[in-house]
């Protein structure tokens, strides 16, 4: 990052972001890639750019677009979200008339599906690729764009034991995080055709993120996108024991159903109230999300190492206990 070479990318003048740049779009499969501060800016210019003031978009109901992102799909681009039943995978169960509604004078058709992937609310759960091409079909055949919210594609390939690119072919635009389990400090990055890119640059641009010696901060991006994905397998084996570990002690927990990094747990109210036990959770230094209801959200990433997660595993039933 010290030695990284930099301009101003709003004049598309730094080369370390536009190497960046250019090695996403190549792992990604796409024409072109655009840098943007985070993954809320990736998804919020990927509508900006593909979906006019006034249009639909079909989203999971426990989306984070939907539901994480400050209401932007509403705040920000005057486009309203129609929700589908979460986890929904099946074509009927996503489009259906009061979704899609086709021939209404009454609404416009949807403009656009958006996929996450993994799914971060539904415990890192993966999509395979036949499900998004299968929806991804059915979109398209109704007119839609696709987009995917890939802030954590990487895991889903790991675990898939596939490519980003695969698993990223059926859509039109995907954005990805660089700055979860690939480790580096800031960014993510939209990709796609060339026209949808060049368009949200003009977007980039009005939501303020057009930076100088955003290079500094690309080049640790570089890294991360050339580093390999064995530190992912860790992380997904480290959530496995920690749901493992963590079964049967009175926690809710399924380690069946833990795919990748995210490890989801329900506590029983009548035993503990969530905040107290994340009180004293962080108390003993394992440092975990506010709860979300009585579900607890751990995330497992390159900076807890196997000891780390032995270390944590015992104090968190120590805590229990
Ligand atoms: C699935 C998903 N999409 C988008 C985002 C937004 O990323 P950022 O926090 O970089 O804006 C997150 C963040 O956790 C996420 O989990």
């Amino acid at each position: 990052m010290a030695d990284a070479e930099v301009g101003d990318d709003s004049y598309r003048d730094d080369p370390t972001v536009a190497r960046l740049e250019a090695l996403a779009a190549e792992v990604m499969g796409k024409e072109a890639a655009l840098l943007v501060l985070s993954g809320t800016m990736g998804n919020l210019v990927a509508m900006l750019s593909q979906v006019r003031n006034g249009g639909a978009v079909l989203v999971d109901e426990h989306a984070h677009i939907f539901r994480l992102e400050s209401g932007n799909l509403a705040g920000v681009c005057g486009i309203t979200a129609r929700p589908f039943r979460a986890g929904a995978r099946a074509a009927e169960d996503v489009f259906h008339e009061e979704s899609v509604f086709a021939n209404s004078r009454m609404h416009r058709p949807a403009d656009m599906l958006c996929l996450e992937n993994t799914h971060n609310f539904a415990g890192g759960r993966c999509l395979p690729v036949e499900v998004t091409a299968t929806l991804a079909d059915a979109a398209r055949a109704r007119g839609m764009h696709v987009h995917i919210d890939g802030a954590r594609i990487f895991n889903a390939a790991v675990a898939l034991g596939t490519t980003a690119a695969e698993l990223v072919a059926p859509a039109d635009t995907i954005t990805f995080c660089l700055s979860k389990g690939l480790g580096a400090p800031v960014g993510s990055l939209l990709c796609g055709p060339v026209s949808v890119i060049e368009e949200a640059r003009r977007w980039r641009q009005m939501v303020g993120g057009g930076m100088r010696q955003a290079g500094v901060f690309a080049a640790a991006g570089l890294v991360a996108l050339q580093g390999g994905w064995d530190q992912l397998t860790e992380d997904h084996a480290n959530a496995k024991t920690l749901a493992v570990a963590l079964n049967g002690t009175g926690l809710d927990i399924d380690p069946a159903a833990v795919e990748t990094n995210i490890v989801y747990v329900r506590i029983p109210f009548e035993r503990i109230e969530a905040g107290a036990l994340v009180s004293r959770l962080i108390a003993a230094g394992v440092i975990v999300n506010p709860p979300k209801g009585d579900r607890l959200r751990f995330v497992l990433h390159r900076d807890v190492s196997r000891s780390d997660m032995d270390e944590a595993i015992r104090r968190i039933r120590g805590v229990l206990d």
